[in-house]
């Protein structure tokens, strides 16, 4: 198995609450490097490109509206099954599902708000991961 990288973001709940520092803490701790960082405020076109699989889904213009309100962290990270070990590190969609352990078991809860306050996002598979980094990380 060789390598592979991830796009991971910090989404604006996760960024207003201050936890950019312990979700990089755990993708460190895992073992996984960091190869690019940066903070922003995601245009909604540009949350239009990346969720372009989810377009006409129910919850896409909110998630789109909500990615959007804020500034975000976004990360590409590094090492062999980065992705899957990624998602693993994050726990399910749902934050009042994730397990204990999980950054979303852990640091996340239901606001009331459905599950878009769900922290963090990783990329699912090395093809969206591709294109995500495309999208976010231009140059590299
Ligand atoms: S799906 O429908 O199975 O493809 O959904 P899933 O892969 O779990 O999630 C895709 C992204 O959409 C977000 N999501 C939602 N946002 C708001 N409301 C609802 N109900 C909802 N369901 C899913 C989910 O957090 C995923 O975003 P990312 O950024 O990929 O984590």
């Amino acid at each position: 198995m060789t390598s592979e990288r991830s796009l991971v973001l910090v989404k604006p709940d996760g960024f207003a609450r201050g936890l950019t520092g312990e979700v990089l803490r755990r993708i460190e701790a895992k073992g996984y490097r960091l190869v690019a960082l940066s903070v922003l405020t995601a245009s909604p076109e540009m949350l239009h490109r990346h969720y372009a699989e989810h377009e006409g889904k129910p919850f896409f213009e909110a998630l789109v509206e909500f990615m959007s309100s804020g500034p975000l962290t976004a990360a590409v990270i590094e090492g062999e099954r980065c992705i899957e070990g990624f998602r693993s590190l994050a726990g399910a969609t749902d934050p009042t599902l994730a397990p204990p352990g999980s950054i979303r078991g852990d640091l996340g809860r239901d606001w009331g708000e459905g599950v878009q306050k769900n922290i963090v996002h990783g990329s699912d598979s090395p093809e969206s991961a591709a294109r995500e980094i495309g999208i976010w990380f231009p140059q590299l």
